[in-house]
Order: structure tokens, then C-alpha cells, then sequence
């Protein structure tokens, strides 16, 4: 025997080798959905913005994914391993017409490529939260916001913690930010740009605004900020995105 199953009650009967044999589905965390005030809240704590990308790890019956797309116009991503749930929660896109800005991916979180996340929630556990920090501190931009409910990040500092009392319970919700900036280094070259935000966004390009200060000015998402870099970078007039962590 090696180590007993975290959550036994996933049990399905399968047949190995024309043997109906009992197993168990070793499942990082059990199903537990995240009441919708508490899911609210995470989303506002995150200050999630329409068009951004935001992934939910685990995502049960897809209430998190659901409602940052419907209520918040995020492009909003499910990972859950379980079929049924999978299966449960893609359905429920259908049945809203969701299916533009919320997916869910049948798939191991730890194999999902999230890099390019505004924003992570979860509702996992300290101990898989724990092994999960390696992948989100690799994998993530910095100013990414990771919103966990009930488990913290242990070693990661914190920049909210809230209660929220619901039913029967309180709730913790944890908020943190990825450290490190990017910052945007002009090459010199000048030539004239015709959409006005990309104007705006160059002129505040200066090898010392980061991503996040350039959208906080002009009142826009950093998403936004990076996708008019991007064209800045192929028409040379940004030389690169220094990374500084
Ligand atoms: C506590 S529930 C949270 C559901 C939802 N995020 C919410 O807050 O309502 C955790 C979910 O993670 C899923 N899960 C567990 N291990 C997983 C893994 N390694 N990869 C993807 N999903 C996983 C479980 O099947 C379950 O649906």
C-alpha cells in the first residue's frame, strides 16, 4: 500500500484487465464550492476588470469561472480534473450563452498553462497551495493577483486579508499580488502613432514606469498596456519589457 488516498470518496468502480476492481482517484482536494457571496467577494477583492484573463483552480461546479464572466466580463477559465464536474460546469456555460468569455479545461492544474493569468483564485488547501508556489511563481507575470479562499500561500506576504460571514461560517479570503515589475524600455526611434491609447501609452514610456503605473495613469488594465506594447515592440519603438523582480 503506499500513501492512502487524500479524498477516498471519489471512488469509481473501474475494470482493470476484465476485473471489476474498487479504486480510488487520488484528487488533490475534495469538491467543496465556495458560497457565491464569498466567490463576490474574492472577484472584488481582485478588482477583476472586463477583458481580463482569469483562471480558477479546481473549479467545481464552474461558479467562480460563471460569474467573473458574467458579472465582471472576464475571460474566465476553469482547470478541473474531475469529468463529471467538468462536464457539469461546461454545460452550465451552454445553457448561460457564456461560452465566448468562460471555459472550462478538463486537466491537472499542476499541468496547466496559466501564464497568461490577470488573476488566480483557488480554494485548495495549504498543503496543495504549497506545491502549487513553485509553478505560480514561475509561470506568473508580476502584478498577477492570486485570491485564495480559506488556505493561505504560506511564505507569500498577505496584501489582504478579509472575513466574510456567511450562514454558518466565517470566510477568509486571502489577496496577493506577484512581486516585480515589468518595465517598458523606449529604443529612441520616433515615428507617429495613430491610435490614441497607444500614443498615450508611449508617452509614458520612459524606462522607469512599470506596466501597472502606465495603466493606473491612463486608467485602463495592464493587459491592455502589454497588448499595445507588443505592437510598439514590432515597430521598434520600444527596444524591450525588462522584467525586474
Ligand atoms: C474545494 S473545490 C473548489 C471548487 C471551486 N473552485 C469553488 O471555489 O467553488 C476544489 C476542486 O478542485 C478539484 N481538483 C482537485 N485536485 C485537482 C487537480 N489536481 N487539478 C484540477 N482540479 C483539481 C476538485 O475536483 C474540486 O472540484
Amino acid at each position: 500500500m503506499g500513501e492512502p488516498a487524500p479524498w477516498p470518496w471519489d471512488s469509481p468502480l473501474v475494470d482493470l484487465n476484465g476485473d471489476i476492481v474498487l479504486t480510488y482517484m487520488y484528487y488533490d482536494v475534495p469538491f467543496v464550492p465556495t458560497p457565491e457571496v464569498v466567490v463576490r467577494r474574492m472577484l472584488q477583492l481582485a478588482r477583476v476588470k472586463p477583458g481580463e484573463v482569469l483562471y480558477d483552480l479546481g473549479s467545481g461546479d464552474g461558479r467562480i469561472v460563471i460569474m467573473a464572466a458574467k458579472e465582471f466580463g472576464a475571460y474566465a477559465y476553469g482547470v478541473e480534473i474531475r469529468k463529471d464536474l467538468y462536464e457539469q460546469s461546461s454545460a452550465k456555460i451552454r445553457d448561460l450563452g457564456l461560452e465566448g468569455r468562460a471555459k472550462i479545461l478538463n486537466t491537472n492544474f499542476f499541468d496547466a498553462d496559466i501564464s497568461d493569468a490577470d488573476v488566480v483564485t483557488m480554494y485548495l488547501l495549504t498543503s496543495v497551495n504549497e506545491r502549487l508556489k513553485p509553478k505560480l511563481e514561475k509561470e506568473l507575470r508580476p502584478g498577477t493577483r492570486v485570491v485564495s479562499h480559506d488556505f493561505e500561500v504560506s511564505g507569500w506576504r498577505p496584501m489582504v486579508i478579509e472575513e466574510v460571514y456567511e450562514e454558518w461560517r466565517s470566510h477568509k479570503i486571502y489577496l496577493y499580488k506577484i512581486p516585480g515589475k515589468e518595465i517598458p524600455v523606449p529604443s529612441g526611434k520616433t515615428t507617429s502613432i495613430e491610435d490614441p491609447l497607444t500614443r498615450q501609452i508611449m508617452a509614458l514610456v520612459d524606462g522607469n514606469n512599470s506596466v501597472e503605473d502606465i495603466a493606473a495613469k491612463l486608467n485602463t488594465t495592464p493587459r491592455e498596456v502589454r497588448n499595445a506594447l507588443r505592437k510598439l515592440l514590432d515597430a521598434g519603438l520600444v527596444e524591450e519589457i525588462r522584467i525586474v523582480r
